[in-house]
């Protein structure tokens, strides 16, 4: 089997790096191949995401992506600009469904948002239709008003679009994860206004009767947003469209406490997948040796679960790094008052030693 490392820009590498430790103290029969992406790949080679780095993401059963941009690619087209290098690859690898898991761990409770009562214990996962929606609706563009009072005028306006098996594969996608998990889906629509997402609403309705061992209940998403900070426990799996999805898994990653834990997931049907970090290139810190490795790490572990078929090895990734909690090593990200401050090497170094000792 074949990953496709792909660090990136400013933190990317430092944390790839620790990620990278891991999987070979793993021993795995897997083997790595680096690719460049992002700003240093336009750098380099004039795009953000050159052939070759798009032909081994291509044929790699799995991607590990460490982050991209920076400010200094701002004034580039933006066909140049280091995200499209993501845009490009979700595209190429028809990657459409995206996994946020939001888990707060029990030793960084104090670090949410919310009360400690409220998020002790946490462990839900969204799941957000990533390739359709408006963000990809046609047609959309600026026009003069058509009609009604501001006729003339000029307006902007985009297309809110779902396909049938566009909803079914997501549809599907959330019901099997919530087999492995606690069998429960919450839908998340606004069925009540828009046309879009009473179809969606229908679909996963009808997908679901395939899955009489799963729950299946629907939330508009406006009562989602709060319920989310009101009792976040009380979901389990949460599927929704991708602008929904989008503002919805911003939303619980507050919930976790810091963005530099947040692994994530971008699966096509052939479970083939683009695993990183949640957060991006965060170049205020590029370089300092102080970033949090842990979500990649636990991206790594999401990638040998669900494109490698590994899951004894994630099982080992996840349980070192709540060992390296529990030992109070801390990133700046996550710190607190008497516990151990450690850099990104040291905390790789840790969960290295985590999995060793076991
Ligand atoms: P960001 O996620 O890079 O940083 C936001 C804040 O969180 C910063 O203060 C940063 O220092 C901190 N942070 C992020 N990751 C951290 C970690 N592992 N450990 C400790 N602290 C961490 O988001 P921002 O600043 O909005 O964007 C920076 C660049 O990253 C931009 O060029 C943006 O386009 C890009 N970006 C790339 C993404 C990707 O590669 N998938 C996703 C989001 C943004
Ligand atoms: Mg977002």
């Amino acid at each position: 089997m074949k990953i496709a490392v792909l660090p990136g820009d400013g933190i990317g590498t430092e944390i790839v790096d620790e990620a990278v430790k891991v999987l070979e103290v793993l021993d795995l029969k897997v083997e790595l191949e680096f690719a460049d992406v992002g700003g240093m790949a336009y750098d380099k080679h004039g795009h953000p995401l050159p052939e070759a780095t798009l032909k081994l993401a291509k044929e790699a059963d799995a991607i590990l992506f460490g982050a991209v941009g920076d400010w200094k690619y701002d004034k580039l087209e933006r066909q140049f600009r280091p995200e499209q290098a993501i845009l490009g690859l979700r595209r190429n690898l028809g990657l459409f469904a995206n996994f946020r898991p939001a888990i707060c761990y029990e030793q960084l409770t104090h670090a949410s948002s919310l009360k400690p009562e409220l998020v002790a214990g946490l462990d839900i996962l969204i799941i957000r239709e990533l390739t359709g929606d408006i963000y990809f609706g046609q047609p959309r563009g600026r026009r003069a008003a058509p009609d009604g009072a501001f006729q003339g005028a000029e307006e902007a306006f985009d297309t809110m679009r779902y396909a049938r098996p566009e909803i079914e594969r997501i549809a599907h996608v959330a019901f099997q994860a919530a087999r492995k998990r606690n069998r429960k889906v919450t839908s998340v629509d606004k069925a009540n206004v828009l046309e879009t997402f009473q179809f969606w609403k229908d679909v996963v309705t009808e997908v679901g009767q395939q899955y009489a061992d799963v729950k299946l209940d629907h939330m508009y998403v406006d009562n989602a947003a709060m319920q989310l900070v009101k009792s976040p426990k009380s979901f389990d799996v949460v599927v929704t469209g991708n602008m929904f999805g989008d503002i919805l898994s911003d939303e619980a990653a507050m919930l976790t406490g810091s963005i530099g834990m947040l692994p994530s997931a971008s699966l096509n049907a052939a479970n083939q997948g683009l695993y990183e970090p949640s957060h991006g290139s965060a170049p205020d810190i590029a370089g300092k040796g102080v970033a949090n490795p842990l979500a990649t790490i636990l991206s790594a572990a999401m990638m040998l679960r669900f494109s490698l078929n590994q899951p004894a090895a994630a099982d080992r990734i996840e349980s070192a790094v709540k060992d390296v909690l529990s030992q109070g090593l801390r990133t700046a990200d996550i710190w607190s008052e008497g516990t151990r401050k450690v850099g990104t090497r040291e905390m790789g170094d840790a969960v290295v030693a985590a999995i060793t000792t076991k």
